[in-house]
């Protein structure tokens, strides 16, 4: 409860006005049986009831405006908390270091993101204002009760003994299973994202029966777990209600005996069955109070445990206070041009987490000069794209120096180091949208000019002009809407418009013919007059323009040098030449 509460903080008054409407609430149907009593007294005494009456009357109307006012703000509040926890939830998930994504599934995420945060809502909503005005109804209901007939309160408590009891158990019981419900609805997200994600090769292998079979296993824990709390939460009504009508009619017998010996007015019996009655109201609210509350907390308890995870970079200015984000520090990047070494690495050693028994880097010492073409070579899995990732940042090295353009890249802002990057991925992703949002993510404000510029150099402008919409054309969730050389493409130029001080490349001419490579090239020999590119490469004719060529094996750099030093030299290139580093139709 105080974990759910301390989301309403910036809420605080609206909550308070809202328990402060609960309580009046509560307190008006405590009134009204008062009144009832009062018009019976007045009947017997032959007084005129009109006063009274309207009194019921009004509280009655008072009662349900009250509520009414308390259920509205009782939303806001909910909602505001959810757009809260949802505002916080998206800031962070952008800033998370790429290892929390890896340990994370996207689809339990989004999971998280829509339908935890929805059940926290209920919870606060439904839970607190309910209790509070259980609580109140409840002791103040016995308070009266005692004060009208205490015999007749000790022959009611004991009837509702039993239901308490029978009632007890179910909190604990419910809370595991509304816990097991959340994660079941995660994992469910989570496999059909993994699915749609992969449709075309769900469908190529001819699985959907078996991804069919997978889902619906989980649709069926959730459902599951899902009618334990169904079961759970059926019974508690009914056994309140049962244990207040036997208190009812025990009362009745008790009670019609004693107005017939004359020891209790009838105005004092009825009033006694009405507080009974309230009494009934707040055991079943309190009980579904409890429900909500402990789905709630099943939810929140997932949407904190990402709240938790460090961020990599500062967090956005309404986050400041949130513990356990890595500092950052922060400085310009300052270099005069030419004086150092873009990329410097001194005896790297990384390993994946989670991978701590394989480093896939050790010792790795490397230099790229300013204005210089690097090209980076190796068998499959020998760590070429994992150097790329340690100087973008998108891990940290464990040990060694990796310094940019003369500064510690630790020194550097996650924002100034990114700036000075433009780094095209192997699997050269694209987003859904349109080609142009594609193009200017980088630089959004890039002109025109420059994108036509950018498309003729990158051999877009024909495809562009042959599409219908141009620019404005969709590409499809990851962009499978265009072939895989034309997301190549598009990933490069995105690149070039950012004008980035360092390129790096990472294979990205395997998807394309001959033509569009030789072009490729020759922008790339452009694009080195004005910044400095290292390119992982596995055609001989990248390799071939680089001023340097470094060869790496299982994490290592095994030599470095031109490309007819190391075919003299290195046997593993040339190896690689002969097998792997394909000739261009020109090579
Ligand atoms: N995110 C990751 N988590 C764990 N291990 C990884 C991850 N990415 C790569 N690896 C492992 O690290 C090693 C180096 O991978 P890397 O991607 O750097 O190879 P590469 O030289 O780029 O290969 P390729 O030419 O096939 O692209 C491999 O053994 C790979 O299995
Ligand atoms: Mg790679």
């Amino acid at each position: 409860m105080r974990a759910l509460l301390a989301h309403t903080r910036p809420q605080a008054t609206a909550l308070a006005v809202a328990c402060v409407l609960s309580a009046a609430a509560a307190l008006m149907t405590l009134a009204q049986p008062l009144a009832v009593k009062r018009v019976f007294h007045d009947l017997s005494a032959s007084r005129p009831v009109a006063g009274p009456l309207a009194l019921i009357v009004g509280l009655f109307l008072a009662e349900a405006l009250t509520e009414a006012v308390r259920n509205c703000l009782l939303g806001r509040i909910g909602e505001g908390v959810v757009l809260r926890l949802r505002t916080l939830l998206v800031a962070r998930l952008l800033r998370w270091p790429t290892a929390a994504h890896e340990r994370h599934r996207s689809g339990d995420l989004i999971s998280r993101l829509s339908g935890d945060t929805t059940a926290v809502r209920w919870a606060l909503t439904g839970g607190t204002t309910d209790a509070v005005a259980g609580v109140l109804t409840f002791v103040g209901a016995l308070v009266l009760m005692a004060a009208l007939d205490p015999l007749m309160l000790a022959v009611t408590l004991c009837c509702l003994a039993v239901a308490a009891a029978a009632v007890a158990a179910v909190p604990v019981r419910l809370a595991g299973a509304a816990a097991e419900a959340r994660r079941s609805l995660g994992r469910l997200s989570a496999g059909l994202e993994r699915v749609l994600r992969a449709v075309r090769t769900v469908k190529l292998s001819g699985a959907e029966e078996r991804e069919e079979a997978r889902l619906v296993a989980e649709a069926r824990a959730a459902y599951r777990a899902e009618l334990r709390q169904v079961h759970l939460r059926a019974v508690v009504r009914p056994v309140v209600t049962l244990a207040v009508q036997g208190s009812l009619v025990v009362v009745l017998c008790v009670g019609g005996v004693r107005v017939a010996e004359g020891t209790m007015g009838i105005g004092d019996l009825i009033a006694f069955l009405m507080y009974l009655m309230c009494l009934a109201v707040p055991v079943g609210t309190v009980s579904g109070a409890v429900a909500e509350v402990q789905a709630g907390r099943a939810a929140l308890a997932r949407v904190e445990e990402l709240l938790r995870e460090p961020l990599e970079a500062e967090p956005p200015a309404h986050d400041r206070d949130v513990p356990g984000r890595i500092p950052e520090p922060r400085g310009p990047v300052g270099t005069a041009r030419g004086t150092a070494p873009a990329v410097e690495l001194r005896e790297v050693d990384f390993a994946y987490p989670g991978r701590d028994g394989s480093p896939a880097l050790r010792r790795v010492s490397l230099e790229v000069p300013e204005g210089g073409r690097v090209a980076l070579v190796g068998p499959s899995g020998a760590g070429k794209s994992t150097v790329l990732a340690l100087i973008g940042r998108i891990y940290r090295p464990e040990s060694g120096t990796l310094r940019l353009f003369g500064r510690d890249a630790a020194d550097l802002s996650l924002e100034a180091l990114r700036a000075l990057i433009g780094h095209v991925e192997q699997e050269a992703p694209v987003m859904a949208g349109t080609l142009r949002s594609n193009l200017v993510y980088a630089r959004p404000d890039v002109s025109e000019r420059r994108i036509k510029e950018v498309l003729d150099r990158t051999n877009l402008a024909g495809f562009v002009d042959s599409l219908p919409e141009g620019l404005d054309t969709q590409v499809g969730d990851g962009g499978v809407l265009l072939s895989g050389g034309q997301r190549q493409r598009v990933a490069i130029a995105r690149m070039l418009l950012k004008e980035p001080r360092l390129l790096l490349l990472d294979e990205v001419t395997s998807q394309m013919d001959g033509e569009n490579e030789r072009l490729l090239n020759a922008t790339l020999r452009e694009a080195a007059d004005t910044c400095t590119v290292l390119v992982v490469a596995h055609r001989l004719s990248t390799v071939q323009d680089a001023d340097r060529i470094l060869v790496m094996d299982a994490g290592r750099i095994r030599a470095r040098g031109t490309h007819h030093s190391l075919l003299r030299e290195d046997e593993l290139y040339a190896h690689l030449a002969r097998t792997q580093l394909l000739p261009t139709s020109t090579g």
